[in-house]
């Protein structure tokens, strides 16, 4: 007799859309940084959904904020004041510092979506039509949607979607006399992860955004920075922004908002909050009820369990362990990395085989093409399984 995992993994084979080659696992529960699957086997997760579920697995502050607001009010549009989405936009505005207005959306790309359009009326308005150009950074993702497609720097996710929108253009990441000669009087924004997170984990370097913010100011266009990974208390901060000193005009969350469930947002700061006026962009179902709750919930548990505090030292006791693995394995080219948000590039071409073992090992970690392997856990990480996490990865790397 076949397993529950038999009769789900056929079901997606006959009846989904092949857009995803999904791993031979079904999870069914999770606790923090457990998962179980269908046979009651446990794993340690380092992927979190993508970096998504920051507080871990079925948190129950969450878990109860969403089961009091069903049985409440779900949902009645954004043509009427919700009290929670107005209390988020409260709670994001000063965790960001204070100063920022928010438009609520579903996804990371929707995010996106708002940010582009957002920018596009405020160069329009300021320099007029031409003023239309996003210059964005090679090897970036912001989402599958065309616009955010269209600002993501990997011609793989793109060519086969052609045309895209015009007016993006793409520069190497951290180089600084690019993004200058990049940036004309057609620029309205400039657009930055300050990690890249799909790409491989790449972070900025302290100088590159600090340059960024300077030629955005001295030539009068928006520095956005998408957050929609790094976002959360991920890489130590509440925003990796703050963690570089560099505030931009704008910015995108999604993915950890509401620790797992769909929820995006836009928040503007100065000139750029007042691009948008009634008309120019909606959601049905952006900052609903349910989401606000879940993501109050979220934010409030984040803070409580100082989890930003243990992303910063966990990660950065984690990024010296795998240095010394990469010595004395020889396996590892390079630890990147800031916070729990880290990446490892492997000599050989092996990443998909490595996770691959990891998972049938009860370790469950994120492979980005032939040689990078990421780590994303729930901020709830303690240095218990990180060594687990870097046991499993001795023995399989130390054994080739
Ligand atoms: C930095 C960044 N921006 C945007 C997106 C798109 O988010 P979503 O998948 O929620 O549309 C992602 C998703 O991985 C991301 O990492």
């Amino acid at each position: 007799m076949g397993t529950r995992y038999d009769e789900i993994a056929a079901l997606d084979e006959v009846y989904h859309l092949p857009t995803y080659a999904r791993k031979p696992v079904l999870f069914v529960r999770g606790d923090g940084m457990r998962l179980v699957d269908d046979e009651g086997r446990p794993y340690l997760d380092f992927v979190a959904g993508i970096g998504a579920a920051n507080l871990g697995h079925a948190h129950p502050a969450v878990a109860a904020a969403v089961a009091r607001q069903m049985n409440t009010l779900v949902h009645v549009s954004n043509l009427y004041h919700v009290e929670h989405r107005a209390v988020l936009a409260e709670r994001l505005s000063s965790l960001a510092g204070g100063g920022w207005k928010t438009f609520f959306c579903n996804s990371g790309t929707e995010a996106i979506e708002g940010a582009i359009k957002l920018a596009r009326r405020w160069g329009k308005a300021r320099r007029g039509d031409s003023c239309f150009h996003i210059v964005a950074a090679e090897r970036s993702f912001h989402g599958r949607t065309f616009a955010a497609l269209s600002a993501t720097g990997q011609a793989s996710k793109q060519d086969a979607f052609a045309p895209l929108l015009p007016g993006f253009s793409h520069v190497p990441l951290n180089d600084i006399a690019a993004l200058e000669a990049a940036v004309t009087p057609d620029t309205c924004a400039v657009l930055l992860e300050p990690v890249q997170g799909e790409g491989g984990v790449y972070p900025c370097t302290e100088a590159y955004l600090a340059a960024a913010r300077r030629i955005c100011d001295e030539r009068e266009v928006l520095l956005i920075f998408d957050e929609v990974q790094t976002g959360f208390f991920r890489t130590g901060s509440p925003f990796a922004w703050q963690g570089y000193g560099v505030r931009p005009d704008v910015m995108t969350l999604a993915k950890a908002l509401a620790n797992g469930l769909p929820a995006g947002a836009v928040l503007a700061g100065g000139s750029a909050a007042e691009a948008f006026a009634p008309g120019d962009h909606g959601s049905t179902f952006g900052g609903g009820p349910v989401i606000a709750a879940a993501a109050l919930a979220t934010i409030k548990a984040l803070e409580i369990g100082r989890l930003g505090e243990n992303a910063a030292a966990t990660g950065e006791a984690l990024r010296i362990a795998l240095g010394e693995l990469a010595a004395h394995t020889g396996a590892i080219a390079e630890v990147r990395g800031r916070g729990l948000m880290i990446a490892i590039e492997l000599v050989e071409p092996r990443a998909q085989e490595v996770a691959m073992t990891c998972l049938e090992q009860g370790v469950v970690i994120n492979a980005i093409g032939d040689r990078i392997l990421r780590f994303l856990p729930p901020l709830v990480c303690t240095t218990d399984e990180t060594a687990i996490l870097l046991d499993t990865l001795e023995a399989i790397l130390g054994a080739a």
